[in-house]
């Protein structure tokens, strides 16, 4: 039990980070403290991908938040992102995204690199389908509005492909 929260969490943070030599590493405490604080499921199913977002100053999305989109997008290359129940009001909870690098690439847009686990596969295959949508959401600690726009998913794996 304790080996597969590892393992997730491995599959979670080397996806992302392109650590590769991730098995070499199976007791650390890092890894599993993170696995159950987050309280990751025994079996993991994980996409990574990009994913472009715009942040507005209301919910009129009508004026763009320069100082929020900049803010967020320093923020996560600084300091790099895990979010719990991601986007709980499209999803449900249980989703775990780590987001760990930003590019502004508009005046309007940010690019975001992601890696997204959880144990239901199907919040995978949710996220992963373009035609989702996400309602638009505050940030309180950006004072920002997002339009989330759908997210490019990359690769994908599965519990199953995680034990070869
Ligand atoms: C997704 O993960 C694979 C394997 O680690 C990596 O080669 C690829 O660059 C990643 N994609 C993105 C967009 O980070």
């Amino acid at each position: 039990m304790k080996s597969s929260f590892v393992l997730g969490a491995l599959s979670l943070l080397a996806a992302s980070t392109g650590v590769s030599a991730t098995m070499t590493v199976p007791n650390s405490l890092f890894l599993k403290s993170i696995a159950e604080s987050v309280s990751l499921p025994m079996f993991t199913w994980s996409a990574n991908g990009t994913h472009t977002a715009k942040g507005y100053t209301s919910k009129a999305g009508d004026k763009t938040s320069v100082e929020g989109m900049k803010e967020d997008c320093d923020n996560i290359n600084l300091n790099k992102k895990i979010s719990v129940d991601f986007r709980s009001d499209v999803f449900g909870p249980g989703l775990i995204g780590y987001f760990y690098k930003c590019e502004k690439i508009r005046d309007d847009t940010n690019l975001y690199w992601f890696t997204i686990s959880s144990g239901n596969p199907s919040q995978i295959d949710k996220m992963c389908d373009p035609n989702t949508n996400y309602p638009i959401v505050f940030d309180s600690q950006h004072n920002t509005w997002w339009i989330d726009e759908p997210f490019d998913c990359t690769q994908r794996t599965s519990p199953v492909a995680h034990s070869q």
